[in-house]
């Protein structure tokens, strides 16, 4: 079985990565997770998952020079791919060999969950959302934030790929109840998760580990376990996941 999840917002710095990885890791201990940073022009998942040394990433998959073997890393319970962030390996990769990992990666595990830009500004950009199973929204609670979603979502649609749910992230006080009325009328999917504003989960980020690691007790590692619990990861074949991926048209961005 597979399913593959991206992980968007339209906009940057709602917390896709560390959403990402906290998923990826409650994921973990029911399924085979493997993490992706599809975030190819702007990665930061190797800053998340300790992985900054790494010395071969997706970029040099993306530019033909090491096998996707050679870029994948176990960390935390779960696999992950890693992206560099020098301008050189993105100059260098051909973003459309992505649908080649995944469609490999695919074989060999159950969820695949894709870190994805934060814009769909380029083809590269777009590709998660327009090849994945499924999308998961990442958004603030306030309202540009949710107008921001929606266009994810209208994007997502069009292309067929379903909305998994949303998960509100650096949730303050005042909660969700303001926009709560809004994002069920005008969202697909439910509401995964409120993951509140956590000064655990920035240091986690300085400390190079996923929150769930670093912080595993507090509030906003639970919200993120109970998000994990209401995902049902459907039963997709491996092979037909492969074959949609090495065969998916990379279409204009909007
Ligand atoms: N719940 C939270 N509470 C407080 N800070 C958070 C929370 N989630 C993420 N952050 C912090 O916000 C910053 C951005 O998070 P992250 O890198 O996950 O966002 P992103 O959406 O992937 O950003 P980008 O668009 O740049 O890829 C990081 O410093 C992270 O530690
Ligand atoms: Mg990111």
């Amino acid at each position: 079985m597979v399913e593959v999840f991206a992980v968007a917002s339209g906009k940057g710095g709602t917390g896709k990565t560390t959403s990402t990885v906290a998923l990826g890791m409650a994921l973990s201990e029911r399924y085979d997770v493997t993490v992706v940073d599809a975030d190819t022009g702007m990665a930061n998942m190797l800053f998340h998952a300790g992985l900054s040394d790494a010395e071969t990433t997706l970029h040099d998959v993306l530019a033909e020079s090491a096998s996707v073997e050679a870029a994948t890393y176990e960390r935390f319970g779960m696999t992950v791919v890693p992206c560099g962030t020098s301008l050189d390996g993105f100059r260098d990769a051909d973003p459309s060999r992505l649908r080649e990992v995944v469609a490999r990666l695919a074989a060999d595990t159950d969820v695949i969950l894709l870190d994805s830009p934060p814009a769909l500004d380029s083809r590269a950009a777009v590709l998660p959302v327009v090849m994945a199973d499924r999308t998961v929204i990442v958004l603030q609670p306030t309202i540009p934030a949710i107008s921001d979603g929606l266009k994810v979502q209208e994007y997502a649609t069009s292309y067929d790929t379903d909305v998994a749910g949303l998960l509100f992230n650096k949730v303050r006080e005042d909660g969700i109840e303001r926009v709560a009325e809004k994002t069920e009328r005008y969202f697909e999917g439910p509401t995964l998760g409120a993951v509140p504003e956590s000064e655990r989960a920035r240091e986690a980020r300085r400390a190079g580990r996923p929150l769930l690691a670093h912080a595993p007790h507090c509030d906003a590692a639970a919200a993120y376990r109970r998000a994990a619990d209401s995902l049902s990861v459907r039963d997709g074949q491996s092979g037909e996941v492969a074959d949609r991926f090495r065969s998916a048209v990379i279409p204009e961005p909007p």
